[in-house]
């Protein structure tokens, strides 16, 4: 098959999850695919597939929180096919735990990656969308990015500031043909939770969670399905390790946190195949119209997973103070 003329996409994140599912989905339906990564050595299972399937899939190295890494790479993504049609923004990860528990400098590192990051990889397709007068930037939000969930202020601000980003970026790029588009997945049987960041004072309350016996309603402890094996150190964890006493310390939202943890580990085990979202993803390209300078909107969402539609239909239908008690009743519950 010639794939000469078939649109070139470009993903961030591609070592597992849903990177790695939508890099493959692109690669299967023809697009001339780079699926990036920060660490190529990740690279082997995309490989086999690769090989197996014979993909038109090309493996670039990309770090979103290094200015040069994204440059270089886009570079080199342009001077082979001398075009870019879809950019997709999926890098990133969760850093949880209450406000007053979290470490600025974890904080900034968070924004780095999942706001700064995208914004890196815009700025450097922009110029050659622009001179194409066509292109689609897609931005992996999450329901996170519209509605606020305890525990999470600071991954839901990278999400809203994602959001933001896109709703203003639409007007400026719509002269030149560039659709935004944001996913917006719910809960996704990812590596999410096995990457997700915790302030030292709040591991142990995870790590309980995952040891604790099976509460009387529930058929086993509440995160021995999920793939919970790691929690990140952070930069909080250097300073407080060396005080071990102050290491010791338990949050004093260990309340909130256990019954958000307790909700949301289990969830993670049950909830949709990150091919969904891939599709969706897919789906959503395959629907725009190739130029769109003359329509007058160029941003799209799509919710993924039955929680992220309930949620968005809940934000447009239901008053704040309603919101709140559902999301309270959906994510604090527990079995006293
Ligand atoms: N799973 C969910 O429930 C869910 C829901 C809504 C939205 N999302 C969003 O979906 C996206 C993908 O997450 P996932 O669920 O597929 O989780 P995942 O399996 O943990 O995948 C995250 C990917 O991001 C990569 N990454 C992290 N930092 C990076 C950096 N600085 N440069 C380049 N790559 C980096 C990881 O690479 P390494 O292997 O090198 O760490 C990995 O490939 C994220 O933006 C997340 O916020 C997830």
């Amino acid at each position: 098959m010639d794939l000469k003329h078939e649109p070139v996409a470009v993903v961030t994140g591609s070592t597992t999850g849903i990177g790695f599912e939508t890099s493959l989905a692109f690669a299967q339906n023809g697009y001339r695919t780079f699926a990036t990564m920060r660490d190529l050595s990740k690279a082997e299972q995309i490989k086999k597939i690769v090989v197996r399937e014979h993909l038109p899939l090309k493996l670039v190295q990309m770090d979103v929180d290094e200015c040069g890494s994204v440059k270089e790479a886009i570079k080199k993504i342009f001077e082979e096919e001398e075009r870019i049609d879809i950019l997709i923004n999926n890098a990133g990860y969760g850093l949880f735990g209450a406000l007053e528990d979290l470490a600025i400098e974890d904080i900034k590192k968070q924004f780095e990656t999942n706001f700064f990051g995208a914004i890196r990889t815009i700025q450097q397709v922009l110029p050659i969308m622009r001179s194409q007068r066509s292109g689609n930037i897609v931005n992996i939000s999450s329901m996170s990015g519209f509605i606020g969930f305890p525990v999470s202020s600071i991954y839901v601000s990278s999400k809203f500031a994602l959001e933001g980003m896109s709703e203003s970026l639409s007007y400026e790029v719509q002269p030149y043909g560039i659709n935004i588009i944001l996913i917006e997945p719910g809960v996704i049987n990812t590596n999410f939770v096995e990457n997700i960041v915790l302030p030292i004072n709040t591991r142990e309350i995870s790590s309980s969670l995952l040891a604790s016996p099976p509460s009387p309603h529930s058929s086993s402890s509440p995160l021995s399905s999920t793939k919970t094996s790691t929690i990140y150190s952070n930069s909080d964890d250097l300073k407080r390790n060396k005080n071990k006493d102050k290491g010791k310390e338990t949050t004093k939202y260990s309340d909130i946190v256990k019954r958000f943890l307790f909700n949301y580990y289990p969830a993670m085990s049950t909830a949709p195949d990150p091919k969904k979202v891939a599709l969706a993803i897919l789906e959503s390209i395959q629907m725009q119209p190739k130029h769109s300078f003359n329509r007058r909107h160029n941003l799209f969402r799509y919710p993924v997973g039955q929680d992220a539609k309930l949620y968005a239909e809940a934000k447009k239908k239901i008053s704040d103070s309603e919101l709140h008690s559902l999301v309270a009743d959906s994510t604090l519950l527990m079995d006293n």
